[in-house]
């Protein structure tokens, strides 16, 4: 199978076909696991997903969820939390069981023992059914940033300045962007879900989607080009 493009007219076309693909599964699976990003890319196949749910098409009741990351430390009340911004855009609006929700502690007093439990709970859970991924500007996969190396499991990560740039957007200065994160590392990506589905979406992404697309070298300048090396990938692109 490997990698399998798809290439939408617009972003509510990517959007419409990502939440058909997440509905699919839960439609065949409706106790499966996802693994869940944030960001401004997910939000609007998130929507669907919640009117898709509101509308009795899909139900959420038995699926359990994993995020791929969270800023660390940050309170999940901080309304920069990626736990906060998983209720605001998702969880709220289905019917979700909360006992299945799982993301990364940014509040835990311990971040490698965090990482060490988070990594274990993804597989007593049995892997993932499908993990959801965005991509960064840079090509980073969840917080994995690029660099000489990538890590393999759930780790503290450094966020890059690129990334600390790019995330500015969502704080009141640049400053207040958390310098760590918890995040799944490639390696647990690629070995524990079953399914990957990367969303790619603005002009913002091009140049990283032109070395993934265009280039496929795998290195780790490019962490998504680490996405090689699953055996099923479908890739949603609202750019050529
Ligand atoms: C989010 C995450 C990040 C984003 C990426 C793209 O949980 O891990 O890797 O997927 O930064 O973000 P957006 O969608 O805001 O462009």
């Amino acid at each position: 199978m490997g990698i399998v493009f798809n290439f939408c007219e617009n972003y509510d076309f990517l959007s419409n076909r990502a939440a058909d693909i997440v509905g699919e599964l839960l439609k065949a699976k409706p106790d499966c696991v996802l693994g869940l990003p944030t960001g401004s890319t997910p939000i609007g196949m998130y929507k669907k997903l919640i009117e898709k749910n509101k509308s009795g098409e899909i139900d959420f009741s038995k699926v359990t969820t994993f995020n791929l990351d969270e800023y660390y430390p940050i309170k999940k009340t901080s309304e920069q939390s990626y736990y906060k911004f998983m209720f605001d855009n998702l969880f709220d609006g289905i019917n979700i069981n909360p006992d299945n929700i799982n993301i990364p502690d940014g509040e835990a007093e311990n971040a490698e023992i965090e990482s060490l439990n988070y990594e274990r709970k993804i597989d007593r859970a049995g892997g993932l059914d499908l993990m959801i991924l965005g991509i960064g500007p840079n090509g980073h996969i969840g917080f994995n940033e690029p660099g000489k190396f990538l890590l393999p499991h759930t780790h503290v990560a450094d966020l890059t300045e690129d990334t600390i740039k790019a995330n500015a957007r969502f704080f009141d200065s640049e400053s207040e962007v958390p310098k760590t994160a918890l995040t799944m590392g490639m390696g647990s990506i690629i070995a524990k879900s079953k399914k990957i589905l990367l969303l790619v979406s603005g002009e913002s992404k091009k140049a990283a989607f032109d070395k993934f697309y265009g280039e496929a070298k795998i290195t780790a300048d490019n962490p998504s080009t680490f996405l090689y090396l699953h055996g099923d990938v479908i890739v949603l692109s609202d750019i050529s």
